[in-house]
């Protein structure tokens, strides 16, 4: 898959794309590109925000350096790329995502991710040019671009063999293999230490035990 990010601060994504799971997933293919606003910017002094109408604080990035910035990556009038592929737009207050949506996103062959800064966006950008307004919780953060990395981790590491083992996305916390549970308790060695002893069942050999057990406990930690 393909996922534009849109940000004031690209280099912001250097440590991201260093991790192993982001670069298998880049060397399989999946492509993971960065259009810096201020590049496209019509306005000068690489000026990308503004004011709030109304007053307030903070600034607002503007609808036509977001437009400027879409038509030069797409070439297309930003209206009509809602039509081709999501557009996403990072904000708080927009649908909180979880392992179900990450599925959703993750199916998609293009996405493109829209950073906001400051205040935020003019409204304007999220009426007319994306598709969706993704939050990663419900608490506010500076900018989009954690909230970008977040999102892309998560869909990159469902890729198949961004993991190095393939079931390791499979039954994890909040999967539909645990019917939404969190995941089970995991043990290594040692077996025992300071009287803190491991489940013996894990240690049994016993596959068809062992999986009753940890199907148990997910859903009692549900
Ligand atoms: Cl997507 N953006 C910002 N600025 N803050 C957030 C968020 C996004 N999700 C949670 N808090």
């Amino acid at each position: 898959m393909e996922i534009d990010v849109f940000t004031l601060f690209p280099e912001a994504f250097t440590w991201f794309e260093s991790q192993r799971h982001v670069r298998n997933a880049l060397a399989d293919g999946h492509a993971l590109r960065y259009v810096n606003y201020r590049d496209h910017t019509p306005l000068s002094g690489g000026q990308v925000d503004d004011t709030p109408f109304g007053g307030g604080a903070g600034m607002v990035l503007r609808v036509d350096v977001v437009e400027a910035a879409l038509r030069a990556r797409y070439d297309v009038d930003p209206l009509r790329l809602t039509g081709e592929r999501r557009v996403l737009a990072l904000t708080p207050g927009g649908r909180v995502l979880d392992d179900a949506l990450v599925d959703e996103l993750a199916s998609e062959s293009a996405l493109t991710l829209l950073c906001g800064r400051y205040e935020g966006f003019d409204e304007r950008i999220l009426e007319h040019f994306t598709t969706d307004r993704l939050s990663i919780g419900r608490y506010v953060l500076a900018g989009g671009e954690l909230a970008a990395m977040v999102v892309c981790d998560a869909i990159l590491r469902k890729q198949p063999g961004a993991l190095g083992h393939a079931d390791s996305a499979l039954e994890e916390s909040f999967s539909r293999a645990l019917d939404g549970a969190p995941e089970y308790p995991h043990y290594t060695r040692p077996a025992e230490y300071r009287g803190w002893i491991v489940p013996e069942v894990l240690l049994s050999g016993h596959h068809a035990n062992i999986r009753d057990w940890r199907l148990q406990q997910a859903r009692r930690r549900a």
